[in-house]
C-alpha cells in the first residue's frame, strides 16, 4: 500500500517519511502544492524527499486556483474571523488537501498523511477535507502518535534513519506562507504581552519606515471579484502578487491578534497580508454604493458564519456552497472601480464609481430635491415613531 504524504522538505515532514514506513510498511508518495510560498522552498525538493525514502515526490502548481475557486469567494464574501484574520492559511489547506486526494487516485494510493501538530487547527481542515472528497481513505497524522517530541528528537530520529537534516536553520517562529498571507506564531509571541520584533516580518515594510510619499492604485471590480490593477487585467495570481508588492512597500495589512482556535484555546498570531487588504477595501468600498442596507446587512452576518465555517475546516460543506450561491447572486452588481491611497499602513479609498451605483445626487444632494420630497418626512417620521409614541404615552397613564 501507498501514503501520500503532504511534504514540505522541512525537518518535520522529513522525518514523517521513514516514520512512515517504518510503522505502516507503506510506499511513500511526497506531494507539495506550489501555492504562492515562495519558489525557494520548492528547489532541489525531489532529491530531498527521494533521500528521505520516499518512492515519488509529486508537485502541482495550484496558484491560480488557490486565488481564483478560493481566495476570490472568500473576499466576495467578506470573510473575516473575528473580526481580523484574513483566512490565509485557513483558505490553503483545503486546496492542499483536495489536491492531494487526487494525487492518491493518481498513484492508486489507499491514505493520506499530513504534518500538522494535534493541537491546531489545520489539522481538523486537512481531515475534514479529505472525509469530504473521499471518505474511503485512510488518514495518518503522525504528530498525533508518534513519541517525537521536540526538534532534538527528531533530528535524532532523522540521523538514525540516514535522512539528510536540512541545512535551513529552523525559524524560531511558526510560519504559514502563501500567495495571501504569511503568518508567524510561537516563541516571544506566546505572551500576549509581547510586542513583536520588528525583524520578525517578512513581506511588509514598517509603516514607520514606509515612503513619505502616498501612492494611489486602482481597482477594477467585476460581480465583487477583482480582475484590474491600474487599469491592467490580470490573472487571479498574479493580479495578488502585484498588489502585495504595491502593498508590502507601503507597510499595509499587518495585524496582531489572539484567536481562538477550533480546538478550544486561544492563539496569538501576527499576519502579514497586504494584498489582501487592500482588496477587501476596494471591494468593501464598492459596495457602498451597489448594495443597499438591507442586502448588506443580511449579507455581513452571513459573512460571519462563512468565516467560521472557513476557519474551522468545513469548506466543502454545502452549507458554505449555499452562501456562496448568494453571495454570488447578490454581488452580481458590485461592478465598477475604486482608487486607493496607500500610505503608512493605511489604506483609503478616495474615489469609486459603479455603472450599477445606487447612489444618486439628484436625491441625495443638498442642492436640489426633485424626487425627494422633504415634506414626505413628516408623515414618514410620524408612522415610523408611532410605536414610541405609543410607549411614552403608556408610561405617562395619557
Ligand atoms: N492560526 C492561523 C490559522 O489557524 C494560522 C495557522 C498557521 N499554520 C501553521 N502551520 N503555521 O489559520
Ligand atoms: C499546527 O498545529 O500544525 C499549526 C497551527 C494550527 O494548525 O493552527
Amino acid at each position: 500500500n501507498k501514503v501520500v504524504l503532504a511534504y514540505s522538505g522541512g525537518l518535520d515532514t522529513s522525518v514523517i517519511v521513514p516514520w512512515l514506513r517504518e510503522n505502516y510498511g507503506c510506499e511513500v508518495v511526497c506531494f507539495t502544492a506550489d501555492v504562492g510560498q515562495g519558489i525557494k522552498e520548492l528547489e532541489g525538493l525531489e532529491e530531498k524527499a527521494k533521500a528521505s525514502g520516499a518512492c515519488q515526490l509529486v508537485v502541482k502548481d495550484l496558484k491560480e486556483e488557490f486565488v481564483k475557486d478560493f481566495i476570490y469567494p472568500c473576499l466576495r464574501a467578506g470573510a473575516i474571523y473575528e473580526r481580523e484574520y484574513l483566512l490565509g492559511t485557513s483558505m490553503a489547506r483545503p486546496v492542499i488537501a483536495k489536491a492531494m486526494v487526487d494525487v492518491a487516485k493518481e498513484v492508486g494510493a489507499d491514505a493520506v498523511a499530513h504534518g500538522c501538530t494535534g493541537k491546531g487547527n489545520d489539522q481538523v481542515r486537512f481531515e475534514l477535507t479529505f472525509f469530504a472528497l473521499n471518505p474511503q481513505l485512510n488518514v495518518v497524522a503522525p504528530w498525533r502518535e508518534w513519541d517525537i517530541q521536540g526538534r532534538e528528537d527528531a533530528i535524532e530520529y532523522a540521523k538514525k534513519h540516514n535522512v539528510p537534516v536540512p541545512v535551513t536553520k529552523k525559524s524560531i517562529y511558526s510560519r504559514d506562507r502563501n500567495l495571501w498571507h504569511l503568518s508567524h506564531e510561537g516563541d516571544i509571541l506566546e505572551d500576549p504581552a509581547n510586542e513583536p520584533k520588528k525583524d520578525m516580518y517578512m513581506i511588509s515594510v514598517d509603516p514607520e519606515e514606509a515612503p513619505n510619499q502616498p501612492e494611489y492604485v486602482e481597482i477594477g471590480i467585476v460581480s465583487g471579484l477583482p480582475v484590474s490593477v491600474n487599469g491592467k487585467e490580470l490573472s487571479p495570481a498574479s493580479l495578488l502578487s502585484e498588489l502585495n508588492e504595491i502593498g508590502g512597500r507601503h507597510g499595509i495589512g499587518r495585524i496582531d491578534l489572539v484567536e481562538n482556535r477550533l480546538v478550544g484555546m486561544k492563539s496569538r498570531g501576527v499576519y502579514e497580508t497586504p494584498g489582501g487588504t487592500i482588496l477587501f477595501k476596494a471591494v468593501r468600498v464598492l459596495e457602498t454604493l451597489t448594495l443597499d442596507r438591507e442586502t448588506m446587512q443580511v449579507k455581513d452576518s452571513l459573512a460571519l458564519k462563512y468565516a467560521e465555517l472557513v476557519y474551522a475546516g468545513r469548506w466543502f460543506d454545502p452549507l458554505r456552497e449555499a452562501m456562496d450561491a448568494f453571495m454570488e447572486k447578490i454581488t452580481s452588481t458590485t461592478t465598477g472601480s475604486v482608487t486607493l491611497k496607500l500610505y503608512k499602513g493605511n489604506v483609503t479609498a478616495t474615489s469609486k464609481t459603479s455603472p450599477f451605483s445606487l447612489y444618486r445626487q439628484d436625491i441625495s444632494s443638498f442642492e436640489s430635491g426633485e424626487i425627494y420630497d422633504q415634506a414626505d418626512a413628516g408623515g414618514f417620521i410620524r408612522l415610523y415613531g408611532l410605536p414610541m409614541r405609543v410607549r411614552a404615552m403608556l408610561e405617562r397613564g395619557l
